[in-house]
């Protein structure tokens, strides 16, 4: 076993780094690997291409054997590896640094579902398998497999895992941590650890898997995972419905788990804003409701039963709530289109957002009953901070977590405003501590917020974050950079 390459250091391979990159070659074979720059080009950029890096080489196995073998030879030579599924994630976790000198660990081509248990409800699958398609597999077998995100058509279920992806469904069945059984992993050093167990109770000791669910790669390369199914729901009550004001996000949030018998599944907020601006960038954006309000609530019941129980219950709600004055309009999808088109105007808001100009994004939580003080107590730090500003709360309500995103005061220059970025951050996130919140929600830590977590986290807990990271990766091969600063 060799000592790592220095990190960040470009020129830096020399003759045992060609030699091992030959030889990962040859344990791929021709299709498992690529160095042709335009192949590599999309996958060293992250999707907000804040992060840009460089790749000794892309490595593509078809199987875990491959995987362990890519990480013996970087074990052995001393290269560090940075794992890739779906290349979506929002801290830059999966962009390698600008040495050159790191192997792009690519998990695209092992994507396999290899099977589906009705009985178990259980799902066994490849990491670099797309999560639309295993959403698909799930329901081609009257099974739900339940999370759900805006990238689910690109994202690679390997990287939800690493990630711990949250989603709009995670009310009702919990972040993705919630949803795996079972892992497959190879360890930094090259073994494969099979821990593809499809148990729902198991108490011997360590849960090993949670370790590496959310270390975004930085502990070991997830190659298979056993996922948790669910009664696929038929039936639908999906409802945008205008808030008298933000505080009444709660009641209804209350009064709507209540409703539906706890089949609420998403629960999210909207500001005005945030749909005015889905309506002025994004041609497709159909306006839902005939009026502009402040905030909004997008709200879904999935019911097991067919039928229309669903959406009978959310009729009384809405009506109730309505003669209570909490909500002052809604309307509630009569379609399946109908149902699309609300659910599109959720997603369109993200991109609507980039259309408008530059953009500061926050990913935090609280205690759901203190989002409307979050909310509350960041307009007035920011407003008072720079005159104008316009922020952007949007997100899981139900789960507490708000991507509250700033966008600059019309007429400002992006320069001028991406100039805030530090301060706005540390603004958003002192309140968010205030209030026992955490600054990364759903989206990780990757290199975003590395250099911030020290602030956040007790000396102790880093202290345990790292002896975990030098117990499981000894040399600090896997994914360096990542999470942890010295990691
Ligand atoms: C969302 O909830 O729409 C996303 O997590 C926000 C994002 O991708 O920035
Ligand atoms: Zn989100």
């Amino acid at each position: 076993m060799a000592d790592p390459l220095p990190l960040n250091t470009p020129g830096a391979p020399g003759p045992r780094h060609r030699d091992a990159i030959e030889q990962i070659k040859q344990a791929l074979g021709d299709k498992g690997w690529s160095q042709d720059p335009s192949v590599l080009a999309p996958l060293l950029v992250d999707t907000r291409d804040y992060y840009h890096g460089k790749a000794a080489i892309l490595a593509r196995p078809e199987t875990t054997e491959q995987v362990a073998e890519v990480l013996k030879i970087c074990h052995e030579a001393g290269i560090p590896v940075t794992p890739q599924g779906g290349n979506t994630s929002r801290v830059g976790s999966a962009t390698p640094d600008e040495s050159g000198a790191q192997v792009l660990l690519s998990l695209a081509r092992m994507n396999r579902v290899l099977e589906i248990d009705p009985v178990d409800y259980t799902m066994t699958v490849e990491a670099g398998c797309v999560l639309q398609d295993v959403q698909n597999k799930a329901a081609a077998a009257d099974r739900l497999f339940p999370l759900s995100l805006g990238a689910e058509g690109s994202c690679m279920i390997g990287g939800n895992i690493a990630s711990n992806a949250g989603g709009i469904n995670v009310l009702r069945y919990g972040n993705t941590r919630d949803l795996v059984l079972g892992l497959e992993v190879v360890t930094a050093d090259g073994q494969i650890w099979n821990g593809l167990r499809r148990l729902r109770k198991d108490n011997t000791g360590y849960d090993l898997k949670h370790l590496f669910i959310g270390s975004e790669g930085t502990l070991g390369v997830i190659t298979k995972a056993v996922l948790k199914l669910f009664p696929l729901p038929k039936e639908k009550a999906t409802a945008l419905c205008a808030l008298r004001d933000l505080d009444a996000c709660l009641e209804l949030l209350t009064r709507a788990r209540a409703a539906s018998g706890d089949a609420l599944s998403s629960f999210e907020l909207l500001a005005g804003i945030t749909l005015n601006f889905a309506y002025r960038h994004i041609d497709t954006a159909k306006r839902a409701l005939g009026e502009e309000y402040d905030w909004q609530v997008l709200l879904e019941f999935s019911g097991l039963e067919a039928g229309d129980m669903m959406n009978q219950a959310m009729e009384t709600l809405l009506e109730q709530a309505f003669e209570d004055g909490l909500v002052i309009d809604a309307v509630i999808a009569q379609s399946e289109q109908q149902r699309a088109d609300i659910w599109f105007l959720r997603e369109a808001i993200v991109e609507a957002q980039l259309k408008e100009g530059a953009s500061i994004k926050h990913d935090v939580s609280v205690p759901v009953s203190r989002v409307p003080e979050f909310i509350r107590r960041s307009n007035a730090a920011l407003e008072e901070m720079i005159e104008g500003v316009r922020p952007y709360p949007f997100g899981h309500v139900g789960d507490g977590n708000i991507h509250y995103n700033v966008s600059p005061p019309v007429g400002a220059s992006d320069a001028e405003f991406v100039a805030w970025k530090e301060r706005i951050n540390e603004t958003v996130h002192r309140i968010t501590a205030d209030l026992e919140g955490s600054i990364s929600a759903e989206h990780g830590v990757g290199q975003l917020k590395r250099d911030e977590l020290p602030l956040y986290k007790s000396a102790l807990e880093l202290e345990m974050m790292r002896k975990v990271k030098q117990a499981l990766d000894p040399i600090g091969l896997m994914n360096p950079g990542k999470v942890l600063k010295d990691g």
